[in-house]
């Protein structure tokens, strides 16, 4: 049992590994990825999150519900993530649904952020147009008031989206373009990946 629990851990732990590795050695945003999602008309749709979490149960990623990724999301929860560091020569490609998180693990994350990050999740309408930059600054001095010294909960319409993988894809860079790609495929039974070999 617990070694059947390893082995399913161990594409989880993997993307772990390379990104403690990348945080020692990218500028910065080592947890960066992009994120695809796709449109009502079935258009790729694609744009880069930082990675908050990442265990067995998925990988975690916050945004605002009713930006652009959070509406097509909602429509269709099917996305693609991809991480790649220059200073590796790596990168992992990871396909799944995604689900809500639950309030109380937003809530947790949203306490951790700065307050004036909080700020900006109330003031930004994240994806919709604005008629200039003042608008936004005049929202963000009308939450300072609002929210004054006291505490700035998380707003109703931000918080986060845990991907469960069906697929991942982990990229090596090798000498006269002779990568190495490795790909861990989750079964019927969603309980064992199938290994395989891709030629680069
Ligand atoms: C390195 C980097 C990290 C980002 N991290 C996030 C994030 O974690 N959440 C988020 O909503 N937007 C993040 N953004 C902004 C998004 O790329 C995007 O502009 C925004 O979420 C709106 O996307 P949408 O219109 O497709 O919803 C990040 C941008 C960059 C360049």
């Amino acid at each position: 049992m617990a070694e059947k629990r390893a082995a399913f851990e161990a594409p989880f732990n993997m993307v772990n590994d390379w990104i403690a590795e990348a945080t020692a050695s990218e500028a910065n945003d080592p947890t960066a990825m992009a994120l695809a999602t796709s449109t009502p008309d079935g258009f790729p749709s694609v744009r880069m999150v930082l990675m908050k979490g990442c265990d067995a149960e998925g990988i975690v990623f916050y945004t605002n519900l009713d930006s652009r990724k959070g509406n097509e999301l909602a429509e269709n929860p099917k996305a693609a993530i991809l991480f790649h560091w220059k200073t590796l020569r790596r990168q992992i490609r990871i396909e799944g649904e995604v689900e809500a998180v639950s309030a109380e693990e937003a809530d947790a994350y949203f306490a951790s952020r700065p307050r004036a990050s909080r700020i900006g999740a109330w003031a930004s309408k994240q994806s919709r147009e604005m008629q200039g930059r003042f608008e936004f600054e005049a929202a963000i001095a009308s939450y300072m008031a609002k929210f004054g010294a006291g505490d700035v909960p998380r707003p109703e319409n931000w918080s986060g989206f845990r991907l469960k993988p069906t697929y991942f894809e982990f990229w090596r860079d090798r000498k006269f373009r002779l990568h190495e790609r490795i790909t861990y495929k989750l079964d019927d039974e969603a309980s064992n990946w199938a290994l395989a070999e891709l030629y680069p």
